[in-house]
């Protein structure tokens, strides 16, 4: 926040507290040759509602005045007023966030450093490391599953963690490496084929996993799908590539989804699916124990 922010605010805020001060002074004051208390204002509703000129009862008074003092001692204490930080000098992140943490490393950071020196394929699988992919699950839980689900079982663009079938790879180096860097699918738009081009490649890419497609159109959709490019990343056969994230396109799991609507979009607008790298949020040990999690959901 700029000064100038942060001494308009203080100002504002000053003043506002200040015009309230002032509003119930002013109102609670009497004033000579006013009505007397009782007196009626000469206001009259529905034939004969009347209303009185009586003065705030004197404990909803008090209340208010209890709120501006509380405020202004609330504001001297704490944050609030633009960038002064408070007599207190107490923040979220510094004093709270930061020691609730501290406490937490203390308590976990042995345990994770001892997880870390177990491999992957041990923690996933053996009973004895049951503790670890209960943690594993948890750290899921917090950082994975408002993309992946609770589940894992994945959403549109989001894959399913748990079907053994990898864009990526899903052996424990694979993975690991995935958290840690995280991954960017890089599939291009293809609009310039036009419609028709891009008819025939989708029903050549439904054909693969055996779906009942015009077989001209598929034919010429195969044409297609060996000379534009599409093989330098799906492969001769369609069936993907890990290294780049490119999908199998000869099995039923679809990614964005396989119907013929989708496919066509995907093909002419393009996908670039991202997978945002946990290295420095979460660190070696914590992924280690996540990759081990993730590794355990397919290994049934
Ligand atoms: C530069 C590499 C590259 C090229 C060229 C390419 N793709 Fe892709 N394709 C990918 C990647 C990577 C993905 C996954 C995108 C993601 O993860 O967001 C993908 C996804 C797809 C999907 C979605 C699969 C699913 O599970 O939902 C289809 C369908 C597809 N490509 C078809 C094609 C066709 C047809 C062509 C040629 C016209 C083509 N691709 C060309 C890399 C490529
Ligand atoms: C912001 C959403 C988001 C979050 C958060 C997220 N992911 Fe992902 N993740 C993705 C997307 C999208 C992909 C697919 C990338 C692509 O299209 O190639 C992916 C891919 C993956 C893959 C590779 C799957 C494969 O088939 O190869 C793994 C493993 C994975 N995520 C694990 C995790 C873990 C563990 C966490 C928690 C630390 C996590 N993800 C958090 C969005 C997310």
């Amino acid at each position: 926040m700029s000064s100038f922010w942060s001494v308009w605010i203080i100002a504002l805020t000053v003043a506002n507290i200040l015009g309230c001060f002032w509003l119930i002074w002013w109102t609670m004051r009497r004033r000579a040759g006013e009505a007397v208390q009782g007196d009626v204002t000469g206001h009259t509703w529905d034939g004969d509602l009347q209303e009185y000129n009586n003065p705030l009862p004197r404990w909803w008074l008090w209340l208010f005045y209890i709120t501006l003092f509380f405020a202004a001692g609330y504001l001297a204490l704490y944050p609030g007023l633009g960038k002064f930080a408070g007599l207190l000098g107490w923040s979220s992140h510094g004093s709270q966030y930061e020691g609730e943490m501290a406490k937490a490393a203390e308590k976990y950071d042995p345990i994770f450093k001892q997880y870390a020196a177990v491999p992957v394929a041990d923690l996933a699988t053996k009973p004895e490391y049951k503790e670890a992919r209960e943690m594993g699950k948890r750290l899921f839980l917090t950082y994975c599953m408002q993309c992946h689900g609770s589940d894992a079982g994945g959403s549109r663009g989001f894959p399913n963690l748990t079907d053994g079938d990898w864009l990526w790879g899903g052996s424990p180096e694979q993975i690991e490496a995935t958290i840690t860097n995280g991954r960017i699918g890089v599939m291009p738009s293809h609009a310039h084929l036009g419609d028709d081009q891009i008819e025939k490649v989708a029903n050549y890419v439904m054909s693969l996993s055996g779906r009942s497609v015009d077989a001209a159109k598929a034919e010429e959709g195969k044409q297609v799908f060996m000379t534009v490019g599409c093989t330098g990343c799906h492969g001769m056969d369609a069936t993907g590539n890990q290294m780049l994230g490119a999908p199998n396109l000869t099995d039923s799991t679809w990614l964005y989804g396989g119907s013929p609507g989708v496919i066509k979009q995907t093909i002419t607008k393009g996908r670039n699916g991202v997978m945002p790298a946990q290295k420095d949020l979460l660190g070696e040990e914590k992924i280690h124990l996540l990759t081990s999690y993730v590794y355990s959901l397919s290994q049934k």
